[in-house]
């Protein structure tokens, strides 16, 4: 699978980073022919331009954590003016009514609908210094998901002249972090107060750009789900308005972050793709996970920091969907963080790195608490900052905020989520439970069952040459140890099954333990239902399920009919293992789905994760047609 790279844009903006500051600093030292000069600028700024030969004094208070999150700039030799000066200047130059911004550093404020906010992101903001290029994630210009590729194809502002060349591209972002509410009594579903809008002015005649300012060097961008992003090429002073629409149906402010930066956009969205996924759920939590970060193998130096990042990079937000209060505000970091119901800092996700299933690449799971049942809610995989620091001074800042997916709970109470198991350690999803045990004692309970029929195979194996001289061994192609994990991921699908609500009514489905009691007490099914009367549907596959657990009815998601090919194919024939066929295979095994959907088990399944594209080796098999008697104890 190939990987995207990193922009060309991106790759050579790396690397003549020196160069570039050099040059700006150059250039803004020296006037050139058409400098838009500083005809509009307040008396004082004047001065300070023009002279840069001699200190500046300031009578302004320089906060000391600017001295530390600007890096001493060197701006040209014959200038004395410090970074902490410049900002400082910035801030005096601003017309009243502006607010002038500092490079990666977000301005809170609050606007009522119907107002105006006016910033400017002065040119000397523009001079730099640029932020210290920081290590990111473990190889994310590999990675198409982490890496931040498509934040400069948003470049529609961009100049197309040589002018270009000279200009420093600039990245204005904005969150929106709460909205108005409605007045009007609740509407069944609420659409959500009217988006803010960004108005961006190049041009020294508008310096308050706001609705109904028009021409030449002004851009408006109305904000999407609470943000907005966007670059310009820019040589001169930016100014910029935000600006909320009237509506009379809401009342209250809205909260916003405005930043401008020279490095990257402060907050970052991802309206395309979720790059999350679901596993599997039950009536009051589920497990999420991001793809793979990295395809390197284990010996990679990527794959070894990626599985050893503490904590992991990402987060999530889950919100009910039938919930109106997040609509408005989906791709803004901020605004998720302060009102989504399901956030880390609830103490109801709980996060961790794993490398569990296809191929086992490492990705980063989530396992989420406190949901209601039968009910359905929005993920969002998100980036607190730059992954290990958030907030004014770190470039990118602001945080990042993925598509949202969906996933729905379970409706009964007699299907648990497991994971993290010791020896079935790929096992993921929800089995089958009774809600008096405790999460780790179901764990034990299934965990250790299948670990000891794993030793009595151990020990049949042992007797088959194996590891030996090639002669003797029983297939050159494979060895003991690709049977041994081959029986390894059978065993583990087909003792521990994949539980569904005995109401679902998915036909791939396969009613179980019908004759037992509801886990309430409830009598289970009419007595002479036909279900009662085959062992396929009045037990579990696995007697110590319906003896020790005693789930009640509850429906399987069969194994995949591939775990019990590739078992075949592994193993030495001396063992004896074979699948069944036609009407006994479609009995005991499921079939994959090609969109993705999970309609059979297997370790590291994801709901449309591996979707469309993806080969199913095991459908071109051909199988021996003796029923083998161990394939025969599992198929029921
Ligand atoms: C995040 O930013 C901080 C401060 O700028 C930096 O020290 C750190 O290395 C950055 N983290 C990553 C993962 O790049
Ligand atoms: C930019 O200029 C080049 C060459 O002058 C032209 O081919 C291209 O279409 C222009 N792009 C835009 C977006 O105007
Ligand atoms: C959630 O919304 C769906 C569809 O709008 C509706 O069928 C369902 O009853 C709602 N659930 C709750 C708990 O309100
Ligand atoms: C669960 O349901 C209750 C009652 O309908 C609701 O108030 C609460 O917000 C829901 N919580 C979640 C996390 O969906
Ligand atoms: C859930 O996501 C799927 C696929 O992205 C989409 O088709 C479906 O409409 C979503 N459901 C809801 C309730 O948003
Ligand atoms: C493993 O083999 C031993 C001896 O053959 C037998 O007693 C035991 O029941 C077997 N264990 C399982 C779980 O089948
Ligand atoms: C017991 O549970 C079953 C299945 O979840 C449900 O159909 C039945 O209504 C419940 N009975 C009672 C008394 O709650
Ligand atoms: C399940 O069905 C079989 C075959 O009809 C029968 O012998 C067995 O007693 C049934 N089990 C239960 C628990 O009803
Ligand atoms: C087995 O199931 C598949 C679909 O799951 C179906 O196409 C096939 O015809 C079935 N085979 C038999 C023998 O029932
Ligand atoms: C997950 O990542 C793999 C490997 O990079 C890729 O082939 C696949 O398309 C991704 N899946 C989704 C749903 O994005």
């Amino acid at each position: 699978m190939p990987c995207l790279k990193l922009s060309p844009l991106q790759s050579r903006f790396a690397a003549s980073l020196a160069a570039t500051l050099l040059l700006i600093a150059l250039y803004l030292i020296l006037p050139y022919p058409g400098y838009p000069g500083f005809a509009y600028a307040i008396d004082v700024d004047s001065i300070i331009q023009e002279d840069h030969n001699h200190p500046i004094s300031v009578d302004v208070d320089i906060p000391h954590n600017l001295d530390e999150t600007t890096p001493e700039s060197a701006p040209a030799s014959n200038s004395e003016s410090t970074s902490a000066e410049v900002i400082v200047n910035i801030a005096r130059r601003a017309p009243d009514g502006v607010t002038a911004l500092e490079n990666n550093a977000a301005e809170e404020g609050e606007i009522g609908l119907g107002e105006t906010h006016h910033f400017m992101f002065p040119r000397e903001a523009l001079a730099g210094p640029k932020s210290d290029p920081t290590p990111g994630l473990p190889g994310d210009d590999e990675n198409e998901f982490i890496g931040d590729f498509l934040s400069d194809q948003g470049g529609l502002n961009r100049q197309n002249s040589t002018l270009a060349k000279r200009a420093t591209t600039v990245y204005i972002s904005a969150n929106v972090c709460s909205q108005p509410s409605l007045t009007a009594t609740r509407e069944a579903r609420d659409a959500g107060p009217p988006q803010l809008q960004l108005y961006v002015s190049r041009s020294e005649e508008t310096q308050q750009p706001g609705p109904g300012s028009r021409g030449p060097g002004i851009d408006m961008k109305n904000f999407a789900g609470g943000h907005v992003s966007t670059i310009f090429d820019a040589e001169g002073d930016l100014y910029i308005g935000i600006s909320a629409p009237r509506n009379d149906r809401y009342s209250g402010k809205y909260k916003y972050e405005i930043a401008a930066s020279i490095d990257q956009p402060f907050h970052k969205a991802e309206p395309n793709v979720p790059y999350l996924f679901f596993v599997d759920g039950d009536s009051g939590s589920a497990l999420l996970q991001t793809n793979d970060t990295t395809q390197t193998n284990p010996d990679n130096e990527i794959y070894k920091k990626w599985m050893s990042l503490d904590p992991p990079p990402f987060t999530v937000f889950a919100h009910n969907i039938n919930d109106s209060s997040i609509i408005g505000l989906e791709n803004s970091f901020c605004g998720l963080k302060a009102n989504a119901q399901i956030r880390k800092d609830g103490d109801n996700v709980q996060i961790s790195m794993t490398n569990r299933g296809d191929k086992n690449k490492p990705k980063e799971q989530f396992y989420i608490k406190g949901l209601n049942k039968s009910s359905s809610y929005y993920g969002f995989l998100a980036m607190e900052g730059n992954s290990t620091k958030s907030g004014n001074g770190v470039v990118g800042g602001g945080g990042k905020v993925w598509k949202a997916m969906n996933f729905t709970t379970k409706a009964e109470n007699n299907c648990a989520l497991i994971h993290n198991l010791d020896f079935c350690s790929d096992v993921a999803y929800a089995v089958p439970s009774n809600p008096s045990l405790s999460l780790p004692d179901l764990i034990k309970l299934y965990d250790t069952h299948a670990a000891s029929l794993y030793k009595n195979f151990s020990r049949s194996l042992a007797q088959i040459p194996c590891n030996t001289d090639p002669k003797s061994q029983y297939s050159l192609a494979r060895s003991c140890n690709d049977c041994a994990a081959a029986y390894k991921q059978w065993l583990c699908a087909v003792t521990i099954p994949r539980c569904a609500d005995y109401s679902s009514t998915q036909t791939f489905l396969r009613p179980r333990n019908v004759a037992q009691d509801f886990t309430n007490g409830t009598t289970s099914i009419e007595l002479d239902s036909p279900l009662r009367q085959l062992v396929l549907s009045n037990s579990s596959r696995n007697p110590m399920i319906d003896e020790q657990i005693k789930p009640g009815p509850y429906k399987e998601v069969l194994p995949c009919q591939d775990l019990c090919h590739e078992l075949v194919q592994n193993c030495p024939a001396a063992l004896g293992f074979s699948c069944p066929e036609g009407r006994w295979l479609n009995a005991s095994y499921g079939a994959k789905s090609e969109n993705g959907d999970v309609t059979c088990s297997y370790l590291g399944a994801a709901y449309f994760l591996n979707g469309v594209g993806k080969t199913w080796e095991g459908l071109d098999i051909v199988l021996g047609v003796v029923v083998g008697v161990w394939a025969l104890v599992w198929m029921l």
